[in-house]
């Protein structure tokens, strides 16, 4: 729910082994991004039980002092699975009922929804078989019907997957790609239902991009990251790597694999976040915003050039004027000035500006980037204390630390 109102979709990463679960967790804690764990019934069993999983995913998150919200979740679950990880002290799970006639997936859904609420979990269902093979089950990738999403949404689930055209797997060359005309329509019966994107290997960011607006807030990973750990892995062992020294010692055999699912989870984070500010901005009606990019804030700029029919950016020649235009055209129009810049000097540039407003009462936000978070305080390259600096000339300021809060920030 967090992550519709914020604009952004949680990714669920499917975990099989300890190496796995590290990396994931890690990445999760690096970005200071919530996650989801994904357990399906193959891997919970190739693990031994969701009993063995779910005392490694606590332990292991204590023993590295994960500090982001981390939800353990059984992924595609059989009515027994929901009942086993139910037990086994999952946080959330998923009843995946599509194969069942809706009748009969709403009564199994209902009966489960009761359980899991009862036990303080989360509860996913599905409704609509999400195309390609997962643990031997093989779908066809419907789309399915919006109002028997509807049913299943009225029966209090916390999110919905509904097949759009998803495939779990790599996508085949001649895919149609996603059906935005049924997820619409799927989100106006359901109303603020959050939905699930299941089969997020290899859909095109623009794609993700247009379904996260579209009212997507989960988005599950699986195949992905088991190719960039094969891929990783290969590339050492034709190295002859294993070969050299005590390479062969799996802390090392499997160490480039880990890095490699480290970086596609980074990647996909990174992308299911990407476009929090626009989505906020426009939500508040801001069509025209002042700015100087500069290094930090690039991938703010990226989607704003992807959205320049919506929001206009006019480019000044240094932030100074980005912030004097923004006060201007705050009075010219008696609408909300904004203005943008990097960290720094970027976000120092600013200030005369900043000071002109708040001393004429002109109403403005001005939104500048910082070093990546763990540079902080450091006196890392370009990092200024913004804040600080603002503080008696602004009304009111935040340093914003964690993508979940960004929205409620700008709102
Ligand atoms: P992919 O393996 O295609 O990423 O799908 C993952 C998934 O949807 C798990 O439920």
């Amino acid at each position: 729910k967090k992550a519709k109102e914020g604009h952004y979709a949680v990714g669920q990463f499917n975990i099989n082994n300890l190496e796995w679960t590290k990396s994931v967790l890690l990445t999760a804690e690096e970005l200071k991004s919530p996650v989801i764990l994904g357990v399906s019934e193959g891997a919970g069993k190739y693990m031994t039980g969701f009993g063995t999983v779910a005392a490694m995913v606590k332990a292991m998150h204590d023993e590295l002092g994960i500090t982001v919200p981390v939800a353990l979740h059984l992924d595609h679950g059989t009515y027994e699975g929901c009942y086993k990880c139910i037990k086994a002290g999952f946080t959330s799970i998923m009843f995946d009922g599509s194969h069942y006639p809706i009748d009969e997936n709403v009564a199994k859904t209902k009966e489960l929804v009761a359980v899991a609420h009862a036990m303080g979990m989360s509860i996913e269902a599905e409704v609509g078989s999400i195309g390609g093979e997962e643990d031997g089950v093989v779908g066809m990738g419907e789309c399915a019907d919006p109002d028997e999403c509807k049913r299943v949404a009225d029966l209090g689930v916390d999110m919905l997957a509904a097949g759009i055209g998803n495939i779990h797997g790599k996508y085949p060359a001649n895919w149609q790609g996603l059906s935005f005309e049924t997820l619409d329509a799927i989100q106006q019966k359901t109303g603020v239902m959050p939905l699930v994107l299941h089969g997020g290997t290899g859909i095109p960011a623009d794609m993700i991009k247009k379904a996260i607006d579209l009212g997507v807030s989960k988005i599950n990973v699986n195949t992905e990251c088991q190719l960039s750990f094969a891929d990783a892995t290969r590339k050492y062992i034709e190295a002859g790597k294993d070969l050299e020294g005590k390479g062969f010692d799996p802390r090392k055999l499997l160490a480039p694999g880990a890095e490699a699912i480290k970086a596609t989870v980074k990647e996909k984070m990174e992308l299911f976040g990407s476009e929090i500010i626009i989505e906020c901005l426009k939500e508040q009606g801001v069509d025209t915003v002042f700015g100087y990019p500069g290094g930090t804030i690039l991938n703010v700029y990226d989607a704003l050039y992807k959205h320049s029919d919506e929001i206009h950016h006019v480019l000044t020649s240094h932030e100074q004027g980005a912030s004097h235009a923004a006060d201007g055209y705050a009075r010219a129009t008696g609408r909300v000035g904004v203005c943008m810049a990097t960290s720094g000097p970027g976000a120092t540039n600013l200030v005369t500006g900043i000071a002109t407003a708040h001393m004429d009462s002109i109403p403005m936000v001005a939104i500048t980037a910082n070093v990546a978070t763990g540079l902080l305080g450091r006196d890392s390259f370009q990092e200024v204390d913004i804040t600080g600096i603002t503080l008696s000339v602004t009304k009111h300021n935040f340093m914003v630390n964690t993508p979940e809060e960004l929205a409620q920030r700008i709102h």
